[in-house]
């Protein structure tokens, strides 16, 4: 079989590089992917959003599956198109997809099927946001509500540092159309856990657990960021943590979807706060998660591909995955400035040299073949993945790969992983 990959990050690169590895495939192809996907699937220059040339390709290609990475495309209702023209592809309808693309409608569905999350205003009226955050002594988080690459969500330490989030999202539209309403919530103390789920509608199969890194820099500190890298498992999301997370959180918003007419097929990702009131939802993403996806997929045993078709033919209750016992951990390297403005086209040393360490995959992000050389080509630009017996292994593993890749400006934090001690 044929399977066509979109997407240009991190996430699609351990994507395509686990579906290369699947005996039921014979070639794989990422659109428009970066310089390491191009190491192990044939790179087609079609941009992630652009649907009808994507739709194309496959129907001329002969792609027997389609596997969506990025939320835009799935927003856009590229799973509808698919289907309409009889392709096999994995991920949510753009009804199901709103899940992500709409914070309102995420907050509304939990609040009303009592799926625990922090206590919000959506609104549209500028006004009306600002009273709310007057309202609230202390910390108070200010969301765009539309998508903004996870950069559109403020953590204020009191209400004149929301009401300037409030202006930048809404007034100034620093994100866009994404800025017309807002979403405003309560902050939610503990920490944060990564659950992702394969389901088809009805079976929910749920992977191990991941613990992203938000911030731009150690300690937490800085701005949000897409992430800055990621462990599995994470020590702190038990075995009953989870378990307590599917009954309260992910069948229930499984089940929810199809009560609301929009049956949810594909990857659901929660983003969770395990607060001392048990474990809350920060948001719901319709696909893998970037960087999570990195370790969890060096874990993953099993063959990836049976999973995604028997989501999609909804046999899932006839899947299990198996998973190796090692601990991984991915370090994001990202170019200078980043979350905010980058130089491109630095051309990267050391990567031969720290793919040949054992149980080390340096997946690319942000990056593009140029010259003979690989050159930064984004924010996010690696993501060093290794293995390791367990968490501090697989740290020492990870950073001592880093150590060996160098470019003008590169920058990572150095304490991945470091909350699993
Ligand atoms: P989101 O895109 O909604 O997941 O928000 C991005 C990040 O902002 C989360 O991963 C958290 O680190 C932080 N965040 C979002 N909502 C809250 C909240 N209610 N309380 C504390 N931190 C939050
Ligand atoms: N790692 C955060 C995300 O994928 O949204």
């Amino acid at each position: 079989m044929k399977v066509l990959v979109v997407g240009a990050g991190g996430r699609e690169h351990a994507l395509a590089w686990k579906i290369a590895q699947s005996p039921l495939v014979e070639q794989v192809f990422c659109a428009p992917g970066n310089a390491g996907t191009a190491l192990v699937a044939e790179n087609v220059d079609i941009a992630a959003d652009n649907i009808e040339r994507l739709l194309e390709f496959a129907r001329e290609n002969n792609i027997g599956l389609t596997v969506v990475g990025p939320e835009q495309p799935l927003v856009l209702g590229i799973v509808d198109r698919f289907q309409e023209k009889g392709l096999r592809i994995f991920g949510p309808s753009k009804h199901a997809a709103e899940i992500e693309g709409s914070k309102e409608f995420c907050k509304d569905l939990m609040w009303q099927y009592g799926i625990p999350t922090a206590d919000y205003l959506a609104t549209a009226s500028m006004k009306e946001a600002k009273i709310y955050a007057m309202d609230h002594e202390g910390p108070i988080v200010v969301k765009a509500d539309g998508l903004a690459a996870g950069k559109g969500v403020f953590v204020c330490g009191d209400s004149s540092q929301a009401i300037k989030a409030i202006n930048s999202i809404m007034k100034d539209k620093a994100f866009g159309e994404a800025g017309n309403q807002v979403v405003i919530e309560e902050f939610l103390k503990g920490q944060e856990v990564s659950l992702l789920a394969f389901t088809d509608g009805k079976t929910v199969l749920p992977l191990e657990g991941a613990q992203d890194h938000k911030a731009a820099y150690d300690g937490d500190k800085g701005p949000n960021t897409g992430g800055m890298g990621a462990y599995s498992p994470a020590p702190v999301f038990t075995p009953e943590l989870k378990q307590q997370v599917m009954e309260t959180v992910m069948l229930p918003a499984v089940r929810a979807m199809a009560k609301e007419g929009r049956p949810y097929k594909g990857i659901l990702y929660a983003g969770l706060m395990l607060t001392s009131n048990g474990p809350k939802v920060l948001e719901f993403n319709a696909r893998f998660g970037d960087p999570e996806t990195q370790p969890l997929l060096m874990r993953m045993q099993s063959d990836i591909v049976p999973l995604f078709e028997a989501c999609i033919d909804e046999t899932l209750d006839q899947q299990q995955i198996q998973w190796k016992p090692d601990s991984s951990v991915c370090v994001v390297m990202a170019a200078a400035g980043y979350p905010g403005s980058y130089q491109k086209g630095t051309v990267i040393q050391g990567l031969e040299e720290a793919a040949k360490l054992p149980d080390v995959v340096v997946f690319h992000a942000g990056t593009k073949s140029s010259g003979g050389n690989v050159v930064t080509s984004g924010g996010r630009v690696l993501g060093v993945t290794a293995l390791g017996h367990d968490t501090q292994s697989a740290i020492a593993n990870a950073y001592n790969a880093t150590a060996r890749i160098t470019w003008d400006g590169a920058q990572y934090r150095k304490d991945i992983g470091g909350k699993a001690k």
